[in-house]
């Protein structure tokens, strides 16, 4: 049973579950296709280099989804979560919308990368880039040099997730290492909970069906992120 106090160290893995409420597909729902196209014709470094016109639009429409949704009741929970714990909250997230963001998440990393954001390959800088001329399928340029086609900054396939060594560090040091909407099918993140076991942490899970990492969970909540979690944080807090 978990207990919290404000000392208690906490890292919470987030997937594409946590978002689903809000409207947006998980990976893993249809047959292994994402918004009707199979993940490794765009999401991959290749894909890009082969049909970069594909890819851009893909993400393009991705991107413009994040005007239509909203951050849902387990978005807000995890806010109520990080306000009792400060910065002994660790938030890493798969996913590449902004939600965590929007609820009011501060401590929050986001391992694959952000659809709001547009990287150039030539200068590396990186730009929140959301305005209307921005989503539409021209390429855009880049503000800093002379390159014409910013990509997504996103991890795709064969690529690295970003800030491992921070998040590796704060799973080591964790009392409580949660799971929430996660397929545990994707690595290096579906590994964390077994460093978070390793260390000595207590691991729970929250998802609608059991995660191919289940049997690790020392505790788990199965059904929808939005419906349990506003009540697991309130039990967790009182
Ligand atoms: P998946 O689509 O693999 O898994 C989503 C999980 O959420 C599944 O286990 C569902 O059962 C669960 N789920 C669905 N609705 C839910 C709800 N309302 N409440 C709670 N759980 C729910 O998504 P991820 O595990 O996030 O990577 O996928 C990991 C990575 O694979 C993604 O970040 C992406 C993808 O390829 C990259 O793009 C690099």
């Amino acid at each position: 049973m978990v207990e919290f106090s404000p000392d208690t160290k906490v890292v919470i893995l987030t997937g594409a579950g946590i978002s689903a409420e809000s409207g947006i597909k998980t990976f893993r729902a249809s047959d292994g296709l994402w918004e009707n196209h199979a993940i490794e014709d765009v999401a991959t470094p290749y894909a890009w280099e082969r049909d970069p016109e594909l890819v851009w639009n893909f993400y393009q429409g991705r991107r413009s989804q994040l005007k239509e949704v909203e951050p849902n009741p387990a978005h807000q929970a995890l806010v109520i979560l990080e306000q009792y714990l400060g910065d002994n909250l660790l938030l890493v997230t798969q996913n590449v919308d902004d939600l965590h963001s929007r609820a009011g998440s501060k401590n929050l990393i986001h391992m694959h990368g952000e659809l709001r954001i547009l990287r150039c390959e030539e200068c590396h800088e990186t730009f929140d880039m959301m305005e209307k001329e921005h989503l539409t399928d021209q390429y855009v340029p880049c503000p800093s040099c002379s390159n014409q086609r910013l990509r997504p900054h996103i991890v795709w396939f064969h690529e690295m997730p970003f800030q491992l060594p921070e998040i590796y560090a704060a799973v080591e040091e964790c009392d409580v290492f949660m799971t929430i909407g996660t397929s545990g099918h994707v690595y290096p993140a579906a590994g964390l909970i077994d460093v978070a076991k390793q260390s000595g942490a207590l691991c729970v899970g929250v998802n609608l069906d059991e995660p191919m990492n289940y049997e690790l969970h020392d505790e788990f909540h199965q059904g929808k992120a939005g419906e349990l979690l506003p009540n697991l944080v309130n039990e967790w807090l009182s």
